[in-house]
């Protein structure tokens, strides 16, 4: 399973990248207007501490402004991967970007039949939601389950990118769904590695490691 944080706080991706278990990036307007910063600089930065795959939204949300951007976007550095609104119009310009050789992830997905979509159109990944269907009561989880199976029936290499990540057990279950990558928070991120019990019984193996005679 590929893990990527969903940010465009550069300061939290060097920390994330530290790991070294880090695969990519994704961002989006709300996470980069919260930077202050103008959308190429951030995504130009990440790009150089990031070498997987990054991902830069359209804003237009038209055919021709789509792919517009879309193909300015393809050209700011090779793994930047083109984010375009699930709607008729993006869905349009997902098959022209198959077409010309641009990456794209399919964004605001929140149900199978879009997903179905999204494939057929020929898109890289596809990002359903978990955390806002969960917010309004629906199973968030049960979409990523459909669209493992319905990908598996008929051989799209559409990789499932499962995004609005709340919490920990999110990704476990996605992992479980068989998703091909989530996207964290850089919250959820650091998150993933604690276990009260894991800090208890280190505490307690360092204590003892004390009385342990000394030399060889
Ligand atoms: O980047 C898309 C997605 O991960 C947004 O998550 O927390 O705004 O629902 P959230």
């Amino acid at each position: 399973m590929k893990f990527f944080v969903d940010t465009a706080d550069v300061a939290e991706i060097k920390e994330a990248a530290k790991l070294g278990i880090l695969d990519g990036v994704t961002t989006n307007p709300s996470l980069v207007a919260k930077t202050g910063r103008k959308y190429r600089e951030v995504i130009e930065e990440i790009c150089e501490i990031c070498k997987g795959p990054i991902s830069a939204e359209v804003l237009p949300v038209d055919y021709e402004g789509i792919m517009k951007e879309a193909r300015v976007w393809a050209k700011v550095a090779p793994n930047v991967v083109v984010k375009i609104p699930l709607i008729t119009e993006g869905l349009k310009a997902v098959v022209t970007c198959a077409e010309e050789g641009i990456k794209t992830n399919v964004t605001l997905c929140f149900n199978s039949i879009q997903a179905l979509l999204a494939a057929k159109a020929g898109a890289t990944y596809i990002s359903p939601f978990v955390g806002r269907l969960d917010d309004i009561g629906h199973e968030g989880l049960d979409g990523i389950r459909e669209i493992r199976q319905i990908y598996d029936n008929y051989g799209y290499e559409t990789e499932i990118l499962v995004a609005s990540i709340r919490h920990p057990i999110h990704l476990r279950d996605a992992a479980l769904c068989g998703a091909d990558v989530a996207t964290l928070p850089f919250d959820v991120f650091k998150k993933l590695v604690k276990h009260p019990l894991t800090d208890a019984g280190l505490a307690k193996f360092l204590e003892d490691a004390k009385k342990i005679p000394k030399g060889s």
